[in-house]
């Protein structure tokens, strides 16, 4: 069974950056504008589909660490980033996607600067061409903003790349980046046209599910998105670690352990479209609050359906809060509209939300968990049989985590496994 990971990686690449605008005040959609430049580049330099494929998506994801690496400096000053951390922790986890080309240093190098003055006090040619392509693309787009530069500006806005570059842009690569920056290039990267724009873009691109790097991209997703939230730091990792061990009890196969988990770790994807001082508001919501708050099915929804080889993920994702007595939202679907996976990730995400600690209720135990879980079952919201599953395989972990599957546990920085 495949994915299509290029339209998995923008969607992903689009939660990012939400949380980095919101987070870091980043230019909404920076992440797909130095893609689609690297894109540009990569082919007027020749690059086949496979290198294509592997610089875009780096490029897509060249920041994908800020949050991780926030999570474990959380204490820390965040005017003193630490240039070499989220470099290396992206690097480790674009080295994670199922890429048919070796991408070693593509974001592990892209703040280096020609004369060695970068964070790894590289120079020219000691870095891969890739890492350059994106360090020209990226500080094109944060210095320029090229989403608001009228095509009568051209001439003004390459005159002040081929200054800014200086000392820093790699000769080759600002040469590259200038020549593909037209009119046309410019109009194609305004928020209007972009995602048009990108889906052109980036070379179509499948991985089989079973593989494991989609696991561990998964546990990647997952991370991103608890990060949106102080009061849910663990929610959707524990979900997925959840469902997987659950999977395992029901002698589930590789590809549907690596379905449910994929669609575990994607469930509240949606919820980094929720405005934050919702998400974490103090008290009661209003009603229009709590409608708010509701559409984040409706976000994971929209985001995941068009995604090829995702179809079964995304209904048993986006179902997670629909009640057998057709109650539930988004869509009020009834108990014969449900099967098995959507139940299972419904009840998985009850406990989880039950069981973990929020600002109005303690952690609270597997038995007080299991108690508020078979009185909705008795109300013929949730599926009764599950539940008892979950009473059997959860027990062991009362107060406690389950861990990541044994792939994930090997790559996960342990900053992140050990936050409360
Ligand atoms: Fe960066
Ligand atoms: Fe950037
Ligand atoms: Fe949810
Ligand atoms: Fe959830």
């Amino acid at each position: 069974m495949y994915v299509r990971m290029d339209q998995l990686s923008l969607v992903i690449s689009r939660a990012l950056d939400i949380i980095e605008k919101e987070k870091f005040g980043a230019s909404k959609n920076h992440s797909m504008r130095v893609a689609v430049l690297c894109a540009a580049i990569g082919r007027r330099v020749g690059f086949n589909d496979d290198c294509l494929s592997a610089l875009t998506t780096c490029a897509l994801f060249h920041d994908n660490a800020l949050t991780e690496y926030m999570l474990s400096e959380r204490e820390g000053n965040l005017q003193a980033l630490n240039l070499r951390l989220h470099c290396e922790y992206g690097q480790r986890n674009v080295e994670w996607l199922p890429f048919k080309k070796d991408v070693s240093g593509f974001v592990l190098y892209h703040h280096e600067h020609k004369d060695g003055s970068g964070p790894f006090g590289k120079k020219e040619g000691e870095y891969p061409f890739e890492a350059a392509i994106i360090a020209a693309a990226d500080l094109a787009d944060v210095r320029n903003h090229l989403q608001r530069i009228p095509a009568e500006s051209l001439p003004e806005l390459r005159r002040a790349i081929r200054e800014q570059f200086g000392a820093d842009a790699s000769s080759k690569a600002a040469g590259a980046l200038l020549e593909v920056l037209d009119a046309h290039m410019l109009e194609s990267l305004r928020d209007e046209a972009l995602q048009a724009t990108v889906e052109k873009a980036i070379p179509l691109w499948t991985a089989d599910i079973r593989d494991p790097s989609i696991i561990r991209i998964a546990g990647m997703v997952a991370h991103v998105i608890d990060y949106k939230s102080v009061f849910t730091t663990k929610h959707t990792i524990q979900i997925a670690n959840k469902s997987w061990i659950l999977a395992n009890h029901y002698g589930y196969d590789q590809t549907q352990k690596a379905q449910l988990y994929l669609a575990a770790a994607l469930h509240d994807i949606g919820k980094i479209a929720t405005p934050l001082e919702i998400l974490e508001k103090p008290g009661a919501l209003s009603a229009e609050e709590f409608a708010v708050i509701k559409e984040h099915v409706r976000h994971t929804y929209d985001w995941l359906r068009g995604i090829e080889g995702l179809e079964d993920i995304c209904r048993w994702a986006s179902n997670h809060h629909e009640k057998l007595t057709g109650t539930g939202y988004p869509f009020g679907k009834k108990a014969e509209e449900l099967d098995f996976n959507s139940r299972l990730l419904a009840c998985v995400d009850i406990y989880q939300a039950v069981c973990e600690e929020r600002p109005y209720h303690p952690a609270r135990d597997h038995a007080d968990t299991m108690a508020i879980l078979y009185e909705t079952a008795k109300k013929g919201e949730i599926d009764a049989s599950i539940v008892k599953d979950l009473d059997t395989v959860l027990a062991e972990y009362s107060l406690r985590d389950v861990p990541p599957p044994r792939i994930l546990a090997a790559h996960t920085n342990p900053a992140i496994l050990n936050l409360k």
